[in-house]
């Protein structure tokens, strides 16, 4: 990689001002990357952090304010636009196409700026190499809809390096990683900044920002607030600087008294995406008032579990008990009835609808409950108080719930969904990933109505790649790998060591 002589600036953002309507998304923001850095930015939902990422991308125009790339003005005009200036971006949200391979993903980012390059052995070749490289473990010949998380965010990382990007945006790249993984790609982003290029990092964990960062600027409603390094600042510090408040870091937890078996689950098979059975055999009792935690590896058979529970996937064999109701094998609905709330892991491809308005969101799986209809009308005032509080409970950072939904920032959707969920006081909770990509202040308060939930008596299943979140909230810990449960411990005896083990299919615990 060349730098240019004596070259200070690689980027200069100065004065940017982006509105929407009843939004301030930045305010006046300058932000500048130097090469060789990797430069964080920080701050709660809805700060503004994608909107300035997305004007450099070429994605929205600044109203104001201007863009300078070695020290030049620069007009960038759209994602294509972006490339040719060397931007490269992986955003919050994937952006592949489910219906194509790995290898035709890639490449179909290339057509734009290298035409004809859409040979696919050249394409899957290079991606070998890139996975190897880096440690990126990719098969270029399977569909995307066939990979969990984890691995279409290795697709987007991997389809960034391709285009051997001078600046990287890096947009919550390890908000679906495991903690193995983030080790990796955190040793792969120091390696691409010290070849000269620039990088600019988004995440709301605010250790990972410590160990990777070179500088830390912080958002705040849109303006920025302040400048850091790791050096001079901490966890605490950077969580005042961002919330404006102390943020606890882990929820006090009062013992229960666990009641009845709540969820059953009976030597259950559950079918993949991928021809052979995800899930393989497993066996769980989860209680009244207990928090059963399901540590592991994305696409160890959780998400097919989860789905399972949910009634989106029929198992092969076994059975799936609610409240002593067999439901194995129905419908959403009818899995909803039995007592069921769900939080799925992709939240914006199953948890909402992008085109509906907030309100419509909060209310949609329960709008004919008695609260919301009385004899086939919607009642309009109960509605619009219900979603008004939670909006307010959750913070879902927004104008007001007749937004459309599609237009909140990553985390509010996130945050809207779990209002939802979580304000309907299920019998069984089955949360995936409940605080990924939200930020220290919301995954707080997630926290606290999760534990709510348990002392009120609800079961609760949360499946999460991170570690420090499972051992936070559950009673018990089952670790999944390869489709079956290694062991299942007490939170007491549990180590960040010993779940490791299990999770990489080491060691197997018998104490079920
Ligand atoms: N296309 C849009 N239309 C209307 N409002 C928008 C649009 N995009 C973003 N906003 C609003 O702008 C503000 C900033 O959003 P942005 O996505 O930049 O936040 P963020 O800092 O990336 O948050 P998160 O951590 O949740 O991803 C939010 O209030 C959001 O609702
Ligand atoms: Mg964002």
């Amino acid at each position: 990689m060349t730098q240019l002589p004596g070259a200070g600036h690689m980027l200069e953002m100065k004065g940017i001002t982006k509105r929407f309507p009843g939004v301030i998304a930045n305010e006046n923001v300058h932000f500048d990357v130097v090469a060789g850095e990797i430069h964080t930015l920080l701050g709660e939902n809805g700060a503004g952090k994608s909107t300035l990422m997305k004007i450099l991308y070429g994605l929205y125009q600044p109203d104001e304010g201007e863009i300078l790339l070695g020290g030049r003005p620069v007009n960038i005009t759209s994602p294509a636009n972006a490339i040719i200036h060397g931007i490269g971006m992986i955003h919050q949200h994937f952006m592949l196409v489910p219906t194509l391979t790995v290898a035709e993903n890639v490449a179909l980012g290339l057509k734009s700026t290298r035409g004809f390059l859409t040979d696919l052995k050249i394409v899957s070749k290079r991606i070998i190499e890139l996975s190897e490289t880096f440690g990126l473990q990719v098969n270029p010949f399977e569909y995307v809809w066939q990979l969990s998380v984890g691995e279409r965010q290795r697709v987007e990382i991997i389809k960034a390096l391709y285009r051997d990007a001078s600046i990287l945006v890096l947009d919550e790249p390890t908000a679906v990683l495991t903690p193995n993984e983030v080790d990796d790609v955190f040793v792969i982003f120091r390696k691409l900044a010290n070849d000269g290029r620039g990088l600019i990092f988004i995440s709301h964990k605010l250790q990972e920002v410590l160990d990777l960062s070179d500088r830390i600027t912080v958002m705040r409603h849109g303006r920025v607030t302040g400048e850091t390094t790791p050096a001079e600042t901490s966890r605490n510090n950077l969580a005042l600087m961002m919330v404006g408040r102390e943020v606890k870091l882990a929820p006090d937890k009062q013992p229960v008294k666990t009641g009845r078996v709540m969820l059953k689950i009976e030597d259950l098979y559950i079918p993949g995406d991928r021809g052979r059975d995800a899930v393989q055999g497993i066996n769980l009792e989860v209680r009244c008032g207990e928090v059963m935690g399901i540590a592991g590896i994305s696409g160890n058979g959780q998400r097919e579990l989860a789905e399972a529970i949910a009634g989106l996937r029929t198992p092969t064999s076994g059975k799936i008990i609610i409240d002593e109701q067999n439901t194995t094998g129905c419908r959403p609905g009818q899995v909803r009835k039995a007592g069921l709330s769900y939080v799925p892991e992709e939240r914006m491809r199953d948890g909402a609808i992008g085109e509906f308005r907030i309100k419509e969101n909060l209310i949609l799986l329960n709008h004919n409950s008695r609260n919301f209809c009385h004899k086939g009308f919607l009642r309009f005032k109960q509605i619009q108080q219900h979603c008004e509080k939670l909006v307010k409970e959750y913070a879902v950072k927004t104008p007001d719930i007749e937004t459309t939904t599609k237009s909140l920032s990553g985390g509010n959707i996130q945050k809207l969904i779990l209002a939802r969920e979580l304000s309907s006081n299920p019998k069984v909770l089955v949360a995936s990933q409940p605080t990924r990509g939200v930020d220290i202040g919301a995954a707080e308060y997630i926290h606290e109505r999760i534990s709510q939930q348990r002392q009120s008596g609800t079961a609760s299943l949360v499946i999460s790649e991170d570690l420090d979140e499972v051992m936070a909230l559950s009673d018990r810990i089952a670790v999944m790998f390869d489709g079956k449960i290694m062991g299942i411990i007490n939170r007491e005896n549990a180590t960040r060591e010993s779940i490791g083990l299990m999770m990489t299919g080491e060691k197997q615990d018998s104490a079920a």
